[in-house]
């Protein structure tokens, strides 16, 4: 099966970074192919702009190559830190620049038609803030919302898990990162 991960954390010993390296390697053990897409390493140019945005122009170079791997893949994962209730705004400018209208998704009249139909979608996330807490104020249903359905969901892209990670921080131990590592092996392994 070939996958695209594309994940976004610019820090070198984050715990995002540690789970994407965990999640391509049990992907490659089982024999996957996988397209890694590390959006800070590459220096990716989030923001959108008019011209690309209007539609008359040729679409950009880097828009085309990464619309090419989400076009071959048959699955594909976003690992992402929360910032803000939301995603960092180097992945944000991936999915508006990469998701764009007529590839990812088109109208159809009054409806949205998703345009990656029949791929698997694989959500990662982590925060500084407890579980009560996101389930508390609303947060997690938020997470869903707007990343499960309105981002993957509306393209057509069935999402098989969303895999959050809570209270992290200086305080976490080793043992608790081992322990989130293996579920993120595990669900590699079991989904796909
Ligand atoms: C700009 C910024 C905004 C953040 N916003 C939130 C937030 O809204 N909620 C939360 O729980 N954690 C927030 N955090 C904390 C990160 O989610 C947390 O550090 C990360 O998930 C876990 O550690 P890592 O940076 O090693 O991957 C924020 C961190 C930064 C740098």
């Amino acid at each position: 099966m070939k996958h695209v991960v594309v994940f976004a954390h610019p820090r070198s010993g984050s715990f995002i970074r540690q789970a994407a390296g965990a999640y391509v390697d049990e992907l490659e053990q089982c024999g996957h192919e996988v397209v890694v897409r590390d959006l800070y390493d590459m220096g990716f140019n989030p923001v959108l702009s008019a011209e690309e945005m209007s539609g008359k122009a040729p679409l950009p170079e880097d828009v085309q190559r990464e619309q090419k791997f989400v076009r071959d893949a048959h699955a594909i994962t976003f690992l992402f830190p929360i910032w803000w209730a939301s995603m960092p705004a180097m992945l944000k400018g991936y999915v508006d620049r990469v998701f764009s209208y007529g590839f990812a998704w088109e109208m159809r009249g009054e409806t949205i038609e998703g345009k990656l139909r029949g791929r698997k979608g694989m959500i990662v996330t982590s925060s500084a803030a407890p579980m009560s807490y996101l389930e508390a104020t609303g947060e997690l249903r938020a997470f869903a919302v707007t990343q499960d359905f309105a981002i993957m969901d509306v393209c057509g892209i069935h999402v098989v898990e969303h895999l959050h990670f809570d209270d992290l921080g200086s305080q976490t131990t080793a043992e608790r990162i081992d322990e989130d590592i293996h579920r993120i092996r595990k669900a590699a392994r079991e989904h796909f």
